[in-house]
């Protein structure tokens, strides 16, 4: 069976070798280079992560996140190495990435001074949604234990309603497939099973679409509700505390 982190399901970081050649745009285009996207795209999440460094304090007990937004945080955090007390990674693939950066990882969640993750979607009241990895579960348990949490994000996720783009990815117990889909569609939503992707836990996730967000964090509780529910990506009850927006003008602070 494959796991998560076998699966490519969401493109991350530049990858040249993917990319289309865009040496002759097409005349009267006004469309921009594919490569040229991606490559601002990636060059605003390394912003965001560079501001995160600021909130690093002297002996910090450090929680990191999961993703392509993350991963330029962990690119940086050697910089920081000398003040960085301990480190808890949010998925498998985030401890393989810090040990390779030269931390060691602890492997419970608990007291930590600050949590750094990226999202999928974040609102003007600093609500987001996870999961688009597959690893909000543990990313919730971690930013739960965190006295503060910074998202990081480029300009693209930024939505006026959380829901607006990307659906809500519920984990479930695999026995409950079923059980749960019945249960968000009764909730009015669209569950699509994510086919062939396992989470760090051993799980499945369910992508719920055309949910109800209006009162997140009722939406939030509801769904954990559900039996054979282990976690859902809205993080509305334990909202950032902090969020820095990189745009083509640089990095906005909201708290
Ligand atoms: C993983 C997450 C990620 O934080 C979220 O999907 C954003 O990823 P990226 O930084 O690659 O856009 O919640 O479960």
């Amino acid at each position: 069976m494959l796991r998560g982190q076998d699966l490519n399901l969401r493109p991350s970081g530049y990858e040249p070798d993917e990319l289309p050649d865009c040496s002759t745009p097409p005349r009267h285009s006004t469309k921009q280079c594919p490569i040229i996207a991606k490559m601002e795209r990636r060059e605003m999440k390394m912003l965001a992560a560079k501001a995160a460094l600021d909130f690093v304090g002297e002996g910090a007990r450090l929680g990191v996140g999961s993703g392509s937004t993350a991963h330029c945080f962990i690119e940086l955090l050697p910089q920081m190495r000398a003040r960085v007390e301990a480190v808890v990674a949010s998925s498998e693939e985030t401890a393989r990435r810090l040990e390779a950066a030269g931390f060691r990882c602890t492997a419970e969640a608990g007291g930590l001074d600050l949590y750094v993750d990226g999202a999928d979607e974040a609102d003007g009241n600093r609500q987001l949604i996870k999961g688009g990895g597959g690893a909000h579960a543990r990313e919730k348990v971690v930013a739960c234990s965190a006295q503060k949490f910074v998202c990081i994000v480029d300009e693209s996720k930024r939505v006026a309603r959380l829901g607006e783009k990307h659906p809500v990815p519920v984990e479930v117990l695999p026995m409950a497939r079923g059980h749960a889909a019945r249960k968000l569609a009764a909730m009015g939503a669209t569950p699509d099973w994510r086919e062939g992707f396992v989470t760090d836990n051993g799980n499945w996730i369910l992508d719920a679409r055309l949910l109800d967000l209006t009162d997140a964090a009722a939406t939030e509780r509801e769904i954990n509700l559900i039996a054979g529910v282990l976690e859902n990506g809205i993080f509305a009850r334990r909202r950032a505390d902090v969020l820095l927006t990189a745009t083509a003008n640089g990095v906005t602070e909201e708290s």
